[in-house]
């Protein structure tokens, strides 16, 4: 009988140990395999470019770039990405359409341009739907857009006004995402650029990784794996 009594019991932890390392497997499957990555980025002056490529290499992510076929080059070329970014113009850019199925996570890598996203991914966004994908801002800009964010009700209103026109600036990049191009946006990331060189570039956009993999579920294993 006691023989018997050991057998159950064995065969019952067994069967839970099972079980146990059976169950997790769907989720972990799900988490490391979310899909493709693609990094689509828009740069005037290089800044985007390398962040991209910082992510790329970690993320294990396509490229894509956007090229904005206005000359934006020189005092004449930032004046007019001002006009254009200020009234919310829109521009011509290479590629207008790009077949974007493969992917299931989208990272956004654009320069800040008057608080919102640049005019070049503005017009892409207007051009693509990002149903479906799983979407994550990475900004970079002179300044730190969460330098405000410290501030409540009690601050000077100066700082108040700052941080309240900020956060509505990146309440409308958020919902460019979602409203116009239909995407989940899970994550902002923001690098502040103003006098740092590339390896402070470098460092700034590592240290957001761990940010933009868990928004994007990618654990243990690299996304394209
Ligand atoms: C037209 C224009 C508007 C900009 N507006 C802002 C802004 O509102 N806030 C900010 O912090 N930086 C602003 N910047 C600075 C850029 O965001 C910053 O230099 C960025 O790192 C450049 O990235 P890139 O080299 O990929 O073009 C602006 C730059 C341009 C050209």
């Amino acid at each position: 009988m006691q023989y018997l009594i050991k057998r159950l019991r064995k065969t019952i932890a067994a069967l839970t140990l099972g079980l146990f390392l059976l169950l997790p497997l769907p989720s972990f499957a799900a988490d490391t395999a979310t899909g493709k990555t693609l990094i689509i980025y828009y740069s005037r002056t290089g800044k985007s470019r390398l962040i991209s490529q910082v992510l790329q290499k970690e993320l294990n992510a396509q490229v894509l770039e956007i090229k904005d076929l206005k000359n934006r080059s020189g005092t004449l070329g930032y004046a007019g990405a001002g006009f254009d970014g200020f009234f919310d113009r829109h521009t011509t850019v290479d590629p207008t359409k790009a077949d974007l199925s493969p992917y299931s996570n989208i990272v956004i890598v654009s320069p800040i341009w008057n608080w919102k996203l640049s005019t070049p991914i503005h017009t892409f966004l207007d051009n693509n739907r990002l149903d479906g994908k799983t979407v994550v801002l990475f900004t970079n800009g002179n300044n730190d857009i969460r330098k405000y964010e410290q501030y409540d009700d009690n601050a000077p209103w100066i700082k108040r006004f700052f941080r309240d026109y900020i956060r509505g600036k990146s309440k409308g990049s958020r919902d460019y995402v979602t409203g116009t191009a239909g995407g989940n946006y899970v994550r902002h990331c923001h690098v502040e650029t103003l006098e740092a060189s590339n390896d402070q570039i470098m460092q700034r956009t590592i240290k957001q990784l761990d940010n933009v993999k868990s928004a994007l579920s990618i654990k243990t294993a690299k996304a394209n794996q």
